[in-house]
């Protein structure tokens, strides 16, 4: 049975004060707070196997590697991807985002089209803007409307036969919108496009099948499923892994080095050079098996039902308007009130104890179609309440009555 007050005390950080406030944490979308489990696990590691990996007879080491490879394989069974050496773990989505740019370089050429969507986060966006400029391939953007979701009619018409790749994200981290990405997906095979779908704000909600998508790439960061900063995962069809160059050189990820040839390890060790984030990976794994045992579908209706209840209490107030009303989306609302700016809004309320994030997003694109120079957005955990969100609705008035 889901119970957010038992839940909640997992969660050291929430019982903190911020301006003599107690915190209300609407921030997730940055970045999700981190429970005792995996806090505990990061000690753990620290305390009793801190050694390097793949590299030591010894028995710290081998005890350090095989954790690091058993998180592989809980991340593996996760996103249900066939084989383990089809996670490769990086330092975040945007590290996967690059390594999988990168390595199309010598793939592409001029003429070739590489498709994104109007909604996608930054990181989604300059890799691929890169991507062109080494190589002459041309960008296309899918459009977006007014509820903040894709104009899908217009991908429809993009995709040709020089489409190579599309990128698309499953949710986008300023409105919260749910792409239909199975759709996106199945249309770019039918052109012969890889797809890569980053998977930054999918995974604290929802629990991907990438087998079932039939995704060439999905990407995701630890940090915004309760795992720590500076680890993340890039999932790849085996073919395509195989096919790509490596991303950086270094140890590890060789066979064999000479000063007339250096051969590559095998997957997933050829793009994974240097000592990794190795912590990071384990407890990467302890974040999905907390996630795990709440359970996704759990999750995902508590949500929805904060979802519905913030956005109903703040439409009341007047003068609020809310950017991204898809029907299909999670638990992020972007809104601004009147004509004030979003980062008074912000600052008003975080003297109040409540963190919400102010600006652009990382997604200038959405702000600039609705001609806006940022919104406030809060973002709701499973471990937030309605109470909390009836303190955010009091918080706003209160910013109104100061600011208009
Ligand atoms: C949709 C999306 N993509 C990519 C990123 C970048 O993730 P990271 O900073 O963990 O690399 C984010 C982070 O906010 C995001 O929301």
């Amino acid at each position: 049975m889901f119970n957010v007050q038992d839940i909640r005390k997992d969660f050291p950080i929430l019982s903190r004060k911020v301006n003599g406030k107690s915190l209300v944490y609407f921030d997730n979308a940055a970045t999700s707070q981190t429970p005792q489990q995996v806090i505990d696990a990061i000690i753990d590691y620290y305390a009793n196997y801190n050694a390097n990996i793949h590299r030591g007879v010894h028995t710290l080491s081998q005890e350090a590697t095989d954790l690091y490879e058993q998180a592989r394989q809980k991340i593996q069974a996760h996103f249900n991807a066939k084989f383990s050496h089809e996670i490769i773990l990086t330092s975040g989505t945007t590290d996967s985002i690059n390594l999988v740019a990168n390595g199309f370089s010598s793939l592409l050429k001029k003429g070739d089209e590489i498709i994104v969507s109007a909604l996608e986060h930054h990181s989604n966006i300059v890799p691929w803007q890169m991507l062109c400029e080494r190589t002459g391939a041309s960008l296309k953007v899918i459009p977006m409307n007014e509820e903040g979701e894709l104009v899908i009619t217009d991908f429809d018409n993009l995709l040709s036969k020089n489409t190579k790749l599309v990128f698309v994200n499953h949710i986008s981290n300023a409105l919260g919108t749910i792409n239909p990405i199975k759709y996106i997906i199945d249309k770019a095979h039918q052109v012969g496009a890889a797809v890569l779908i980053d998977g930054a704000q999918a995974c604290p909600h929802i629990k991907p099948d990438v087998q079932a998508l039939d995704v060439d790439f999905y990407v995701a960061s630890a940090h915004k499923m309760c795992g720590p900063t500076g680890v993340g995962m890039l999932y790849g069809k085996e073919d395509w892994l195989n096919k790509l160059p490596p991303y950086q050189g270094g140890g590890e990820m060789i066979a064999e080095v000479t000063f007339e040839k250096t051969t590559y390890a095998d997957l997933p060790h050829k793009f994974e050079a240097g000592t990794p984030n190795i912590a990071g990976g384990i407890v990467f794994g302890a974040a999905i098996d907390y996630m795990n045992r709440i359970g996704f579908d759990a999750i995902a209706a508590y949500e929805n039902d904060l979802l519905n209840y913030a956005t109903e209490k703040l439409l009341a107030i007047d003068g609020l308007k809310i950017y991204g009303t898809s029907k299909n989306k999670t638990s992020v609302i972007s809104f601004n009130l009147e004509d004030i700016h979003p980062y008074d809004v912000g600052t008003i309320l975080d003297k109040l104890g409540i963190a919400v994030r102010t600006g652009h997003h990382c997604a200038q694109p959405i702000m600039d179609f609705y001609c806006i120079p940022g919104t406030v957005r809060a973002s709701f955990s499973f471990y937030n309440t309605k109470e909390e969100i009836d303190t955010l609705v009091e918080g706003v008035k209160k910013a109104k009555m100061m600011l208009s």
